[in-house]
């Protein structure tokens, strides 16, 4: 099989930096991909964290005025990564996160950050450095939405160009009067280019000029060519359906391994299942609950956002003392559930436990310790922590959207009877639907056989990058060097 070599444009990528899903993808597919002989350089953006970990950089490259202020493309190592960092401190220095200030507000200039990623990326993709020429480069949400606008009006030859949406929800959308600074020609700001109801829209970009789209499950290529979920985009997608391809995520299965995971108190695996309580222990020791080997104990690691539907599980609490559930919460975002759940947990002791912050040895022992872990999503373009839950034996309680639905068999009686049930579904995404799947898991967990044969189901499921990869990678060779025009 040939080589091919491929450019991935990635605002995040683990374990460098990471607000979501999106950089767990970012950081696992090129060693995925490997396997498939395709070599993956990864650019991102120069956050101190990713300039503090580079080893053995080199300047390659370096712009004089770069959405005002000079900058260096370095190239080099980190977190077992091949990158290429684009250090431009005037852009990426900053206190707050990569999208938001300590204020919690997205940077005024989100727009300028952005273009710059993807003006390099698509420069990096038409030989900006010698010896260097992806035939592919694969550019991920908005934040490189524009690297396909750049590399489609430069009218020179470019590589193939893929951009993933990882969460149509966040589309990167501008005032017109952005347009003038970002360096593209006057036709791109149309329909057939950036222009996006009257502004520009940096995923409508990507969506518009790359050969091919995909998203992170088959049934959230479907959802978001229906107006419901399509937020905006679904016409665009639909005439664009052709084009466009649901891969599902993987994991990273050296990050998530219950043999060999140092943030666990004790090692487990299918034929050593018995182990697995002492994490239930651990984690209901760590977070002040009471021991109880036997109750059910739900987990949640979660962004507190809209979209993860977790006001849907502050209606069901009263529900978890009825079916004597415990509950543990980690996660981080909107201040209201924080509210919400501190309340909660104030009030129910030793019951509810939450924790606020991003702590990944937290959430590593609430996979390896809870019974369940339970995504309620509104929606879900893939999700990740239900994969997770499954190589660590918890059994997901997930809502039937988007890559949940993909994921996981629910456990009906006729899959249960066939033994291939992994966890619980719920449909329609309402309160009332979540109390009826979290009785139905109780009742499943007082069935310690059938229980067990759910939580081995999981652990058997593949939940690698193996087979993504070798679906991107065929991706890959199809539009090599793609040429000028996209269809
Ligand atoms: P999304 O990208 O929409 O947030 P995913 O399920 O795809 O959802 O990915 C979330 C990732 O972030 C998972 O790897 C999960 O373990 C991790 N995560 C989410 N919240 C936290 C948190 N508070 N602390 C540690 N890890 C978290
Ligand atoms: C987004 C989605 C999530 C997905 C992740 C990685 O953040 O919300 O469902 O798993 O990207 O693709």
């Amino acid at each position: 099989m040939t080589s091919i070599s491929a450019l991935s444009v990635a605002p995040e990528i683990y374990p460098l930096v990471k607000t979501g899903g999106l950089a767990d993808v970012a950081g696992a597919l090129p060693r995925a991909l490997a396997a498939e002989h395709v070599a993956m350089r990864t650019l991102c953006p120069g956050y101190h964290p990713v300039l503090a970990a580079l080893k053995k950089t080199e300047a390659i490259a370096r712009f004089d005025d770069l959405f005002g202020g000079p900058a260096r493309l370095l190239s080099g190592r980190a977190g077992g990564l091949d990158l290429f960092v684009l250090d431009a401190p005037h852009l990426y220095e900053r206190d707050g996160g990569p999208y938001v200030g300590p204020d919690g507000r997205d940077y005024g200039d989100n727009a300028f950050r952005f273009a710059a990623l993807a003006k390099v990326g698509a420069a990096l993709g038409q030989g900006l450095v010698e010896g260097y020429s992806p035939e592919v480069v694969h550019a991920h949400d908005w934040q490189a939405g524009l690297t396909a606008a750049y590399l489609h009006y430069s009218g020179k030859p470019r590589p193939g160009v893929v951009t993933t949406v990882h969460n149509l929800a966040f589309q990167g959308q501008f005032p017109a009067e952005v347009f003038g600074k970002l360096g593209l020609p006057p036709q791109a700001f149309s329909i057939e280019g950036v222009e996006y109801y009257g502004g520009v829209g940096f995923l409508k970009a990507g969506l518009q000029l790359s050969d091919r789209i995909t998203t992170v499950s088959p049934t959230y290529a479907e959802e978001i060519q229906q107006s419901h979920a399509g937020m905006g985009l679904d016409g665009l997608l639909r005439a664009r359906a052709g084009e466009l391809f649901g891969i599902l995520n993987g994991i990273d299965v050296e990050v998530w391994n219950p043999e060999t995971d140092p943030m666990i108190a004790a090692p487990f695996s299918r034929k050593k299942l018995g182990q697995r309580a002492e994490n239930k222990k651990a984690l209901q020791a760590r977070m002040g609950l009471t021991h109880a080997p036997d109750r059910l104990l739900v987990g949640v690691v979660s962004r507190l956002s809209w979209q993860k539907g977790l006001d849907l599980l502050l209606a069901c609490l009263p529900l978890l003392d009825e079916i004597n559930a415990q509950l543990v919460l980690l996660g981080t975002g909107d201040p209201a559930f924080e509210a919400a759940f501190q309340d909660a947990a104030q009030h129910h002791q030793g019951r509810i436990a939450a924790h606020f912050g991003y702590e990944e040895s937290l959430a590593h022992l609430i996979q390896a310790g809870a019974d369940v872990i339970l995504v309620p999503s509104r929606f879900e373009p893939c999700g990740l922590t239900q994969l997770c839950a499954m190589r660590y034996g918890a059994v997901p309680v997930v809502a039937r959207v988007g890559g949940l639905a993909d994921t996981i068999v629910d456990a009906n009686e006729m899959a249960l009877e066939a033994n291939c049930a992994t966890g619980v579904q719920f449909t329609p995404v309402s309160a009332e639907a979540l109390a009826g799947a979290l009785r139905r898991c109780a009742k499943l967990h007082a069935r310690p056989a059938t229980w067990r044969k759910i939580q081995a189901n999981g652990m058997k499921t593949d939940v690698s990058w193996t087979h993504p990869a070798r679906h991107y990678a065929g991706l890959y060779r199809e539009i090599a060097l793609a040429g000028d025009t996209p269809a």
